[in-house]
């Protein structure tokens, strides 16, 4: 990776960021690899991507087997450009269509399918192994993805604000009933297949509920510095950063 002193030194950096919806972890997060000059993985969109996969197959996504199958032949594309995000399935952009509520709704049922989750862990890992200087969330970044990683932070909020961000995120059409549903009642469920919502040993909460998107962005790379022992490097421009499969 050019022009990071940091990563230049240390060769490789990665940045775990766990949390529950709405937290602000994929902007916050995005906006930390850009100011770094790292790549960003969403592994978000990576089970989202899944899911779009499976419903375009028409697959009964209860069906754990056909779904894991699905999953094992996705023809995923996903950028770690933090600038440039762009995830295709086979010939199609899907870039869009997986924040659709479609998806959002139905995302938990590849996300609590253990052969699935294990194909997309595998898959996080070797993209985060490629990169060597990343910033990558989810929900099991930190503990299961990543667990060595050097930074590993829990981004968390109120109810309340995260209702609030992904209300915004939406552009206010969604009801309050969706909205619950989207990120109330889906970490629920969610929360049967990882944990997410208390920090496992090691990992620092970063608490965003009274911080502005600024304040929070700040307050990740102060970590960064803390955990790298030297002040970072900001690269001017031109980091390596590029597509993986
Ligand atoms: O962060 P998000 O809303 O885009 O995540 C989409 C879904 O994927 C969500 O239901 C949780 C799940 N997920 C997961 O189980 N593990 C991850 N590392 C990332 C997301």
């Amino acid at each position: 990776m050019e022009g990071s002193a940091l990563v230049n030194s240390r060769q490789r950096l990665i940045i775990a960021v766990d949390g529950p919806s709405g937290s602000g972890k994929s902007s916050v997060c995005r906006a930390v690899a850009s100011q770094l000059g790292a790549a960003y993985l969403d592994t978000g969109a990576m089970y989202r991507a899944a899911t779009w996969y499976a419903l375009s197959q028409g697959i009964d996504l209860a069906d754990e087997r056909a779904v894991a199958v699905a999953v094992g032949e996705l023809p995923l594309t996903i950028s770690t450009d933090p600038e440039h995000q762009t995830i295709t399935v086979g010939q199609s952009d899907v870039t869009a269509a997986i924040r659709e509520t479609r998806i959002s709704e139905r995302v938990s049922e590849i996300a609590t399918n253990r052969a699935a989750r294990a194909l997309l862990i595998a898959a996080q890992r070797r993209i985060i192994d490629d990169s060597g200087f990343i910033v990558a969330e989810g929900r099991d970044i930190t503990t299961v993805v990543a667990p060595d990683a050097q930074v590993r932070v829990l981004l968390t909020a109120s109810a309340e604000a995260r209702l609030r961000r992904r209300g915004l995120q939406l552009g206010g059409t969604e009801t309050a009933e969706a909205l619950h549903r989207q990120v109330i009642a889906r970490d629920a469920r969610d929360s049967t297949a990882s944990n997410f919502t208390e920090a496992a040993d090691g990992v620092a909460v970063l608490d965003s509920s009274d911080l502005t998107f600024q304040e929070t962005i700040d307050a990740l790379i102060q970590r960064v510095e803390q955990a790298s022992a030297e002040p970072l490097s900001i690269p001017s421009a031109g980091a390596s950063r590029g597509e993986s499969r």
